[in-house]
């Protein structure tokens, strides 16, 4: 008798499936990003063209699908904020054929954890064949969109095997501060975030949330591994994380889910609240955190069950957790995380392949 050993489980330690141990990678993938970026001085160095081409350019485009798009989004807050530069997210389904109208001079930010996605490479032709300069973002070197873009970064997160990307979506979005601050840098302006002390802090909250995983694991089993749907809810950078809190979520458990801006919800979605429905609050922004519980109040008083994961500082008697504290602009990087867990933990509970979700491809080449 000769055990069966599938070659792909050798790579997964005493994790039981590879999304697990690919969120729980987090923390160093955050460790190593400032070390493949730092430059002998410690400080953080992007290879000079690409700084300067996106300086020259008027607007940033980020082209992307799925959890890449996700990220963008939190990119853009990132590019905007600290570099000065607007940007745009696009789909890459939808920019290939309803192209918008472009600045004079567009500069594109693919972002693909395969480098292989067909609709990305679609949009990559077309910017190539117009002269626009372009860069990928992308955890496979010599990928396709790697080659076909002008500049490649990397993501250094180590390969993805489980379809759900998790640790690629918040390394995009470590990447994307990490070039932001170097653009910032070289414009001169007057600094007001430290990337890279902001990443390891970053990497010890991402610690602390994961040993929090048998809350993640017992709000799922109550409150969603039943449920037919469940929705997540937040505003401005929270609003971002909870449309990848309801991917994954959706991709995983196939429990149908939405992530919505809160604000929203009145003008039409809080319609599908019952008896019970689960309603996950995401709140890690002063301004708008309580516009939030206010509209968590309003799903309760129709029955929800509301669930808030708010950040130290922010956070009120009775809410679901806590998250540590992290700066302003990255917390994309930790309110994830237990949207990640949720939807782990919610998969496991319905017996589902974690891995290999039903109907769906960890890289799909094609349109
Ligand atoms: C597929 C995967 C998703 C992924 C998307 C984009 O649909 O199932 O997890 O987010 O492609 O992939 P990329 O490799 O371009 O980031």
């Amino acid at each position: 008798y000769t055990a069966e050993i599938d070659a792909n489980d050798l790579g997964k330690g005493t994790y039981p499936y590879y999304m697990i141990k690919e969120i729980d990678e987090q923390p160093a993938v955050m460790r190593k990003l400032v070390q493949q970026y730092q430059n002998d001085e410690g400080q953080l160095e992007i290879n000079e063209d690409i700084i300067s081409e996106i300086k020259e350019s008027d607007r940033v485009y980020i082209i992307a699908c799925g959890t890449s798009y996700n990220a963008g989004w939190a990119g853009k807050q990132l590019i905007e904020r600290i570099a000065g530069i607007h940007t745009e997210v696009h789909l890459s389904s939808e920019f290939a054929y309803n192209t918008p109208l472009l600045t004079e001079n567009p500069f594109f930010i693919f972002l693909s954890q395969s480098g292989e996605t067909a609709d990305s490479r679609q949009v990559l032709v077309q910017v190539n064949q117009a002269g626009y300069p372009s860069l990928t973002l992308t955890n496979v070197s010599g990928s396709t969109l790697s080659r076909e873009a002008k500049y490649t970064l990397l993501l250094h997160a180590g390969p993805e095997i489980a379809v759900a990307s998790t640790k690629a979506y918040t390394a995009q979005i470590a990447v994307l501060a990490i070039l932001s601050e170097c653009i910032a840098n070289s414009k001169g302006f007057e600094s007001f975030i430290d990337v890279a002390h902001e990443l390891s802090i970053i990497a010890n909250a991402i610690e602390t949330v994961i040993d929090d995983h048998e809350i993640f694991d017992h709000l799922s089993v109550t409150h969603l591994s039943s449920s037919k749907n469940a929705f997540y809810i937040g505003r401005g950078i929270d609003y971002y994380v909870v449309m990848e809190a309801a991917l994954k979520l959706k991709e995983v458990s196939y429990v149908q889910a939405e992530g919505w801006a809160s604000g929203e919800l009145k003008h039409g979605t809080i319609a599908l609240i019952e008896d019970n429905t689960p309603v996950i609050s995401i709140i890690t922004d002063e301004v708008t955190g309580p516009h939030t519980r206010g509209n968590a109040h309003e799903v309760v008083s129709r029955g929800a069950h509301s669930m808030i994961i708010s950040m130290e500082g922010l956070d009120r008697k009775g809410d679901a957790y806590v998250l540590p504290k992290v700066h302003d602009l990255m917390t994309p990087l930790i309110s994830v995380i237990p949207t990640q867990l949720i939807a782990y933990y919610t998969a496991l509970h319905r017996g589902n392949d974690v891995d290999k979700p039903r109907n769906l491809a960890k890289s799909v080449t094609v349109e």
